[in-house]
């Protein structure tokens, strides 16, 4: 475990207990985050919750898929992230094979997002199997946040990113593990990739707040990945995301402007030069 001091943690930030107590009041606001110029506009912004997500994996390092991220690589865009969050909780996912083959792995990698990342709770995907692995995270202080139905670390299993628990036996499965995680402690939940009448039925039958993306409008709360909100990338969007801003286009557009003013000897004018 690496000795290198975490980012200091933020006295504001509202703690597990109180995102959870706010099921059935009012909703979670969560967006995701790998670094701390969008941190600082995410936080800024007022969201309840930034999430250093495993998807770095794909939006930032241009993987088709979550499963090369590392442990590394985690902590260090959460040590980012949380030098830009001064008011928001900040969550950070543990990536994948750094806790299925065991809890003291789950330990020592949770562990390793609190202390050197400088995160306030670790999320892990999947359900009854990983029951007894949130239960003990738990009982030694680290709060946890589930993610059930399309886990993007199963992808291989999934055959791809498919919407998962459309067949009754399948829903079930998914129910049973997002009960298992509430019971064991877990603070809220991820639900990703579930039909909407799924996603409410398990939101009616857990104590704890779900947190939907490609679940419908009953979760207790919602989470995008920022690029998609954003728009950074112009040629893709996911179905179930929605596109607040095109923020991609607009960077083509500045981009070739300074392309062009580089190039005529616009930029830099004598203002922007030194005497
Ligand atoms: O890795 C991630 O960004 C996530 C969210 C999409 C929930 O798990």
């Amino acid at each position: 475990m690496s000795t290198t001091s975490a980012p200091p943690s933020v006295p504001s930030a509202p703690s597990a207990d109180a995102l959870r107590a706010r099921k059935g009041h009012s909703k979670l606001v969560c967006i995701t985050a790998y670094d701390v110029a969008f941190a600082r506009l995410c936080d800024r912004a007022g969201v309840d919750l930034i999430l250093v997500g495993d998807s770095l994996g794909m939006v930032v390092q241009g993987h088709a898929n979550t499963l090369p991220v590392t442990m590394d690589d985690m902590v260090y865009h959460t040590r980012a992230v949380r030098r830009g969050t001064t008011r928001a909780h900040l969550c950070a996912d543990l990536p994948f094979m750094s806790y299925q083959s065991s809890q003291d792995d789950a330990v020592a990698n949770a562990g390793r997002l609190i202390k050197d990342g400088g995160a306030e709770s670790v999320k892990l995907e999947g359900g009854v199997e990983m029951a007894e692995t949130v239960r003990r995270l738990v009982s030694i202080g680290i709060p946890v946040m589930g993610h059930v139905g399309m886990t993007p670390q199963s992808v291989h299993r999934f055959g791809g990113f498919k919407v998962q628990g459309r067949q009754t036996d399948a829903a079930q499965h998914i129910l049973e593990g997002a009960r298992a995680i509430a019971e064991a402690g877990a603070y809220s939940m991820v639900l990703e990739g579930v039909p909407s009448s799924l996603a409410e039925e398990i939101t009616r039958s857990v104590q704890v707040p779900t947190i939907g993306i490609g679940a419908g409008a009953a979760c207790d709360g919602q989470i995008l990945v920022l690029n998609d909100l954003l728009g950074l990338d112009p040629d893709w969007k996911p179905k179930f995301a929605r596109r607040f801003a095109t923020l991609g286009i607009e960077a083509i557009g500045a981009l070739a402007q300074y392309a062009s003013e580089v190039r005529d000897g616009r930029f830099p004018s004598l203002e922007e030069s030194f005497k």
